[in-house]
């Protein structure tokens, strides 16, 4: 397929276009590279541009004869959303609702969705499953859920069908090392304990310790990115062969697993082979003990499963990038 994937210069979006193009995918990436590196997208055809650039998407689509979009343009700080809520409903709600628009009226009508766990808040049940209510404590985590709604209403009146692809925390690098995370600023726990092992930063602190889980810190749910980028292969897949009229797919996209803070840090250390200072604080509000996917849906809905469940073995690969990639692309 013809596959146009705005974000594709991001660790996410980067990360599921090798997949892509390994699935015998053609891409083209969007990206504006306010947060993503050109180096990201090797030899893969880069457009230089804004999401929100009704008359350029609408090229790219007729004039590449897409037949997918794959959208992982976003802003994704969780604490900024909460600060500058504006900058997020313009880029994450107006943005995307310019591409659904672009994409209706060139006919384009496949859609994957970079969604999140951070729809569902604080779960009253977990694993969570699809099915648990969406009731987001944060604008990031209302932006994501408003487009899937707008999705659902676009395919009742338009005939979309789409993937809303829930991820859980996504982790890890590219198994050949080509590619990694580099969030600049950086707010994910395994690039944050190795920046410590790098020495590029003092300690991690551990914000509580007294959470009702067995070591105390809290759990989430680490999503390698190479499974990520299958399960957005499996799901446009599925897109694709749905014969009874407009598919909509909502899917958790977690390992089943969780690993602990404490868990990660002692991962770091066998990764890295050096000890890392940690530092206690306070909990942080907004987090919840526990937060790890019911994978099943996955697996019915996708037939697709995560292959790298280890912490050890994810947080391996990340260090095999950040090790040799201290200051990642080095382009900001
Ligand atoms: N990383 C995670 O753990 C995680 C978890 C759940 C959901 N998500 C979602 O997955 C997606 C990708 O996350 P990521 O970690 O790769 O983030 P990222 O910041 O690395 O990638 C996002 C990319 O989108 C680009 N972008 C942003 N706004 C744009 C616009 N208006 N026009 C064109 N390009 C634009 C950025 O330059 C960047 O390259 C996001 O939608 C995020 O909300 C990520």
């Amino acid at each position: 397929m013809n596959i146009l994937v705005t974000g594709g210069a991001g660790y996410v979006g980067s990360h599921a276009v090798k997949r892509l193009l390994a699935a015998g995918h053609s891409v083209v990436v969007l990206d504006n590279l306010v947060y993503g590196h050109r180096a990201a997208t090797g030899s893969t055809r880069l457009v230089e541009g804004d999401l929100a650039d009704r008359a350029l998407v609408e090229g790219l689509l007729t004039e590449n004869a897409i037949e997918a979009v794959m959208h992982f343009a976003a802003y994704a700080y969780v604490g900024e959303s909460v600060t500058d809520p504006a900058k997020y409903y313009q880029n994450n709600i107006v943005g995307t609702l310019s591409l659904l628009d672009a994409m209706v009226a060139c006919d384009v009508k496949k859609l994957v969705f970079s969604s999140t766990c951070a729809t569902y808040g604080v779960p009253n049940t977990v694993p969570i499953p699809e099915d648990h209510p969406q009731a987001p404590i944060n604008p990031y985590g209302f932006t994501k859920l408003v487009i899937e709604r707008a999705m659902a209403d676009y395919r009742r009146a338009y005939g979309l069908s789409y993937a809303a692809l829930r991820y859980f925390n996504a982790s890890g690098a590219a198994a050949d090392g080509s590619i990694g995370e580099d969030h600049k600023p950086e707010t994910h726990l395994i690039p944050l304990v190795l920046d410590v092992a790098l020495g590029k930063r003092e300690h991690i602190t551990i914000f509580g310790e007294d959470y009702p889980t067995p070591d105390g810190t809290c759990i989430r749910d680490y999503i390698h990115v190479d499974d990520l980028g299958d399960a957005h292969v499996a799901a446009i897949q599925k897109l694709g062969n749905s014969a009874d009229g407009p598919t909509e797919l909502r899917v958790n996209v977690g390992t089943g697993q969780g690993a602990s803070v404490r868990q990660v840090i002692a991962a770091c250390e066998l990764a890295t082979g050096k000890t890392i200072a940690c530092v206690a604080g306070p909990r942080r509000e907004g987090d919840p003990a526990k937060l790890v996917a019911d994978p099943r849906g996955a697996e019915r809905l996708l037939g697709w499963r995560a292959r790298h469940t280890d912490i050890n073995e994810i947080v391996a690969s990340a260090w095999r990038w950040h090790g040799t990639h201290p200051d990642g692309y080095a382009d900001r």
